[in-house]
Formats: C-alpha cells, sequence, structure tokens
C-alpha cells in the first residue's frame, strides 16, 4: 500500500508515521552536505511532495544519483514537517526504489520548465505531468463531479442517449458519418444513390450532434432528465472555441418553460464553480496567478450574483447603438457571431447572461414558437472570455405547430415519427439545455483554448493519440 501525495501533504498519515509515496520526480537537487532532495508528483494535487534522500541509502550513488525528471519512484519514509517554505510535510527517505529511470533525459519533452502551451498540446500524452495539465485535469473533474451532485440532489436520473444516431438533431448537416459499407466499392441504387439499406444498420447514420431528441422521450417519462456524455460536429471550424469531439452535459425537465430551463442553466453554474473554488483552492491559485488574473474574482461573482436576462431584439438594439466596429453586421434576423456575444458578456454586461427569444430562422425546428410567430424560446447563455456556453430551449410540445415547422424547414414527418409520437401522447411543455462541458472548464480556468481542456483533443487533422 502507499499513500496519496495529497493525503501525505494534508498530515492525514500522522506525523511520525512511515509512508510511501510514488510518483515522478520534478526536479532533484543535491546538496554538498551529500543529501538530495526529490520532488515527487502524483497527480493527486498541485503540489509535489519533498523527499529528503541521505547518501547511506545504499542504492544512493548508484540509482538515486542517476534520477532526472521524470522518472518514477517508490519512497519510503517517515513523514515529517517540513523547515522549508512553502511545503507543509516532507519525507525522510529510508528507501528508494527506483520504477523507471527516463531513457535519454536530454530529450524527455517535459523538462522541468516552462512550456509553451502550443508545446504542450503537441505532447498530449505527457502533458498532464506539468503543473498546468494536472491542474486542468483535476478541475474538469471536479466540474463534472458537482454537475453530477447538483442533478442528484435537484432529482434528476442521469440518463444514457445513444452516441450512434439516424437523426440530425440540429439540422446543420454538421455529421460524422457511422458506416461499415466498402468506400472502394459502395453499394448503389437504381438512382445510382448510394444504398444504405446495405450498410450496418439498413440506413444511414452518424455520430450524434446531441442527445436531446432521446433525452426528450425520457423526459416525458420521468420528468426530469439528464444526459452527459460525448457529442460530435464534424464542423471545419479552426477556432479556440470548436472541438470536433466534445462532452455536452444535457438536462430535459418535463412540465417547464424556457424561464425554469434558465433557472436550472444559473443555478447549477453557480453550484459548481462554488465546488470548484472551495474543492480545488491549489489548482485555482495556481491558475489565477499564471493563467487569468481574474479567474477566482469571476467565478466568485457568479457565484454571488443574479445572471441578467436580456431579449435578442434588446441585444440587437444594444449593439447596433453600442458604437463598436463589428466584423460581421449587426441586424434582427442574424444569428450572433462570438464578437458580437464577448461584446455583450465582456463590455456590457461585464458577468454572464441569458439571451433569449431569437429570431425563429435561426434556431432548429424542435425550439417552440412564441406568440409574436417570429421568435422562438431559445436560450444561449453568453460568458466572458468564451461568448456562448450553453444553448437551450423550451421544446415545441403541440403536434400542429411542430409539423408546420419541420415543413417550413424542409424535414421529412417520417423521420421524426418517435419524436412526434411524443406530442400526440400526453404532451406536456418541457424544456432543457446544453452546456459544452469543454467552454464550461476554459471558463473556469482561465485557460484560452478547448484545445488545452481535454486530454486528447479532435480537432480538423488532428486525431493523433
Ligand atoms: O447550442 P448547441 O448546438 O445546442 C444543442 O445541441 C442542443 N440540442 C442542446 C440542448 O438543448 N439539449 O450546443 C450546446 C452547447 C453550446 O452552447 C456550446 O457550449 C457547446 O455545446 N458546443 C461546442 N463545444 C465545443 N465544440 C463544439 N464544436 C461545440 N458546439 C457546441
Ligand atoms: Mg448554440
Amino acid at each position: 500500500t502507499f499513500t496519496a501525495i495529497t493525503d501525505a501533504l494534508a498530515g492525514k498519515s500522522a506525523v511520525g508515521d512511515t509512508v510511501t509515496v510514488k510518483g515522478w520526480i520534478r526536479t532533484r537537487r543535491d546538496s554538498k552536505a551529500g543529501i538530495s532532495f526529490l520532488a515527487i508528483h502524483d497527480g493527486s494535487c498541485f503540489d509535489p511532495i519533498q523527499a529528503v534522500v541521505p547518501s547511506d541509502l545504499n542504492n544512493y550513488e548508484e540509482e538515486v544519483l542517476k534520477l532526472t525528471t521524470g522518472a518514477s519512484v517508490a519512497v519510503t519514509g517517515t513523514l515529517v514537517e517540513s523547515m522549508g517554505k512553502g511545503q507543509s510535510f516532507e519525507i525522510q527517505a529510508t528507501q528508494v526504489e527506483v520504477l523507471g529511470f527516463v531513457e535519454d533525459p536530454d530529450t524527455y519533452p517535459m523538462a522541468a520548465k516552462r512550456h509553451s502551451i502550443e508545446f504542450l498540446r503537441e505532447q498530449a500524452h505527457l502533458r498532464n505531468r506539468t503543473n498546468i495539465g494536472g491542474a486542468v485535469t483535476r478541475v474538469r473533474n471536479c466540474l463534472a463531479q458537482a454537475i453530477h451532485r447538483f442533478m442528484h440532489e435537484k432529482g434528476y436520473f442521469w440518463i444514457s442517449t445513444p452516441l450512434i444516431t439516424g437523426s440530425d438533431t440540429e439540422g446543420a448537416g454538421e455529421m460524422f458519418r457511422v458506416s461499415t459499407l466498402d468506400l472502394e466499392n459502395l453499394p448503389r441504387d437504381d438512382k445510382g444513390a448510394v444504398d444504405y439499406t446495405e450498410d450496418f444498420f439498413g440506413k444511414e447514420t452518424f455520430l450524434t450532434v446531441s442527445g436531446q431528441l432521446n433525452a426528450e422521450t425520457l423526459a416525458c417519462a420521468m420528468s426530469k432528465v439528464y444526459t452527459f456524455g460525448p457529442t460530435f460536429r464534424a464542423e471545419n471550424s479552426n477556432t479556440s472555441r470548436h472541438l470536433a469531439e466534445f462532452w455536452m452535459m444535457e438536462p430535459e425537465i418535463a412540465f417547464a418553460d424556457l424561464g425554469d430551463a434558465a433557472t436550472l442553466a444559473e443555478e447549477m453554474l453557480r453550484y459548481v464553480f462554488k465546488a470548484v473554488l472551495k474543492e480545488r483552492p491549489d489548482d485555482m491559485a495556481f491558475f489565477q496567478q499564471r493563467v487569468d488574473k481574474t479567474v477566482i474574482d469571476r467565478l466568485q461573482s457568479v457565484v454571488d450574483s443574479d445572471f441578467v436576462r436580456m431579449d435578442y431584439t434588446d441585444a440587437i438594439d444594444i449593439l447596433q447603438k453600442c458604437g463598436k466596429k463589428f466584423e460581421n453586421k449587426v441586424e434582427w434576423g442574424v444569428d450572433l457571431n462570438s464578437e458580437h456575444e464577448r461584446y455583450l458578456a465582456e463590455e456590457y454586461v461585464k458577468g454572464p447572461l441569458v439571451l433569449m427569444n431569437y429570431p425563429k430562422d435561426i434556431k432548429a425546428f424542435y425550439m417552440r414558437l412564441n406568440d409574436d410567430g417570429k421568435t422562438v424560446a431559445a436560450m444561449d447563455v453568453l460568458a466572458p472570455g468564451i461568448g456562448e456556453i450553453i444553448g437551450g430551449a423550451q421544446r415545441e410540445e403541440r403536434l400542429d405547430v411542430l409539423d408546420m415547422r419541420l415543413d417550413e424547414m424542409g424535414l421529412d414527418k417520417a423521420d421524426y415519427s418517435w419524436y412526434r409520437d411524443l406530442r400526440r401522447y400526453g404532451t406536456v411543455p418541457h424544456a432543457g439545455f446544453g452546456l459544452g462541458f469543454e467552454r464550461l472548464v476554459v471558463y473556469a480556468t482561465g485557460m484560452q483554448n478547448v484545445r488545452d481542456v481535454i486530454p486528447f483533443p479532435r480537432t480538423p487533422n488532428n486525431a493523433d493519440y
């Protein structure tokens, strides 16, 4: 057995006890007095633990003095209070077992110095050994756990929705095809089109862009559900906010309207930021110091204040009158670009806001038509630094209106028969949203790019590792 460094540093193993910690060397320093100091990290917390290694250990010359950054060790010794500044406890080593040396230390990519974020991206298999990589992964985990905890406390069921699907929820056509057909020799029908009845599922299938439609069916039986899993978009956008594979958390609430969905989104963001500030103070202090000087204050102010809610129509007005030059034109009916979203969140509201009631023509078929006949009950949560982190809506629960919208958008009703059934058999008002999890992690850490907050980012021309 061995002790996680986080527990050793918290003094959970009482001072004076013999402990074993296992991890990787961050640095080795040798004093003239014939002692070596090893800083060892194991990912369990931000700080490494220091092991003080006396030169009378039998493998001191042979092995300890050959340890370099990245080598793996098991160190046994007495846990003592540290005299050095900045650390609470250290280990007075009585045994250093080398688990693995670093082959050719000069070429080890994660040398103990500051690396550029772009360099780290090219070392995805090793970057979690750095301060920043470890901190991101711990905060990411903390956020995910807090989301599950929050939803559980609110009485939601976590459900699983399929990753392989026949339907395009967002209707944006940005889907990866799933197929076992032989690309070199595709089966064709009479008209020369690819014959997908020959394919594995007997139809054309894709990786899902959203679990929403399936989640709606469960909400219309279980009342309060959420799905949280990977989603896929083949949009060819090389931006700091887009991934081809990202995680989305999607609650779906029966007997609820748009305002209820907005309230849930707001409460959830508050809850998870509070959790991260409380549970990961060491990592957050690091982000504040090295990545974004305002991050802690920013999260704290989300925790402390209500979100501004604003209609799309009013936002257009504000953007037109603000006197700022935007690259993309602003007029009623356009979809907002990230420059508009960021202006609203960063300069106008100076915090997150919920934008509601968008023109129907720029939104998906399933959003509930408002009484004005022009807008739908859609919402986006916009955050400083990142723009849209949540997209949601009240769903169209009236069959006749839904059918009209499907027709308007040129969608085939036959493809949505099960979805239409929900409106035929005991329909209820319902609403939900999708939270882009990587965008949330970006917001919570102050990191600049979604590629740096998921261990193995998938982007155009990048499916390595
Ligand atoms: O706004 P979107 O497209 O909404 C939906 O998919 C709805 N069906 C969700 C629902 O109501 N259940 O996506 C939701 C969120 C966005 O606000 C954004 O945060 C994130 O998913 N997102 C992406 N994150 C990373 N990379 C991408 N390519 C993303 N596309 C959307
Ligand atoms: Mg959206």
